[in-house]
């Protein structure tokens, strides 16, 4: 089982979505009875937007499949692929950055949705080119997103699930930590939801 474990928050190893995250993988290594895990820490390991040739090639309607042999942003593009391809399972540990993804994982996401390389363009509109896999994506955020007691907007699920649909990955399931400016003890409250949740759905899988 390989598992590629994705961290976008700034505080890293400190962060919330990074534990949660680590749950996700800690319950898959252990349920596959061995794992081999890629981290890529976006921000340990920054990935630089895309350049001039990367928005050159993808816009040019007679680009190559094998564009990604160039270097620049196309060769990054072409490793975080590679990356994402040999991947059984993927984790993505998340804040909700002004109620979405942070700029650190839209970047990742400009890379590795490439058309003519991850998607197809078809009559029918975009197809994707990737073998589908579990997306596990935990997110952590200072205020609440989802359920009755939402109080802001959240551009981040419903993103990611076209976003990654866009190249044939269908099977994102969500855990959230949320609320959690309001201090340490929603955060310890949270952290032992999530446990629960996490050992529920593991158990059944
Ligand atoms: C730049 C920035 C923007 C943020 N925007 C939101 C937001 O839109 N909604 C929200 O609930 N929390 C927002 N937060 C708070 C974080 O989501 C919250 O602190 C979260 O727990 C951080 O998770 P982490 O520990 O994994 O980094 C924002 C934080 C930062 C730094």
């Amino acid at each position: 089982m390989k598992i590629l474990h994705i961290s976008a928050s700034p505080k890293r190893d400190e962060s919330n979505s990074w534990w949660l995250s680590q749950q996700i993988v800690g319950r898959l290594a252990q349920r596959a009875g061995h794992a081999a895990v890629t981290v890529r820490d976006l921000y340990a390991d920054p990935i630089a937007h895309v350049d001039d040739a990367y928005a050159e090639a993808l816009g040019s309607p007679t680009g190559r499949a094998d564009e990604g042999a160039a270097g620049g942003a196309l060769g990054i593009s072409e490793q975080l692929i590679r990356e994402l391809e040999a991947a059984d399972s993927v984790v993505i540990g998340t804040p909700m950055h002004n109620y979405t993804v942070p700029s650190t994982l839209k970047a990742w996401i400009d890379h590795v949705v490439r058309v003519r390389r991850t998607f197809a363009i078809t009559p029918d509109g975009k197809a994707g080119l990737l073998r589908d896999k579990p997306v596990y994506v935990g997110i952590a955020s200072g205020g609440r997103f989802s359920g009755p007691t939402a109080r802001q907007a959240d551009f981040l699920t419903p993103y990611l699930k076209a976003v990654l649909a866009t190249i044939g990955l269908h099977d994102l399931r969500f855990y959230s930590m949320e609320g959690l400016a309001q201090g340490p003890d929603i955060v310890a409250a949270e952290r032992e939801r999530m446990e629960l949740v996490l050992g529920a759905a593991f158990s059944r899988a």
